[in-house]
């Protein structure tokens, strides 16, 4: 298992024991993390499980896809390091990977 953390919108961290092989977002889910809302399953088509993915583990993760990059350019709170955890597959490589859910995030 992989242990990932994520701050959620309320300022709590949550530390989370992963299996290699699911996406960030349903790992958040499972987990109850408050800011993932994730309303489109995990297809890359709502937003709603927007993350800032901390510093040092920006290079770790693959390029979005177009489909990813053109989504959150339409978030007002995007910065150059938001992804959508859905698009993040967790490998035995991002043990350790932080991640932070915006703010204004409901
Ligand atoms: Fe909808 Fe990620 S869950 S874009």
């Amino acid at each position: 298992p992989k242990v990932i953390c994520v701050d959620d919108s309320d300022g709590s961290r949550h530390e989370l024991a992963v299996d290699a092989g699911c996406s960030l977002m349903s790992a958040a889910v499972a987990a109850n993390v408050a800011g993932i809302v994730a309303e489109c399953g995990g297809s890359c088509s709502c937003a709603t499980c927007h993350v800032y993915v901390a510093e040092e583990w920006c290079d770790a993760l693959d390029e979005p896809t177009p489909e990813e990059t053109d989504l959150l350019e339409f978030l007002e709170s995007v910065r150059p390091n938001s992804r959508l955890s859905c698009q993040i597959l967790l490998t035995d490589e991002l043990d350790g990977l932080t991640v932070r859910v915006p703010e204004s995030a409901e």
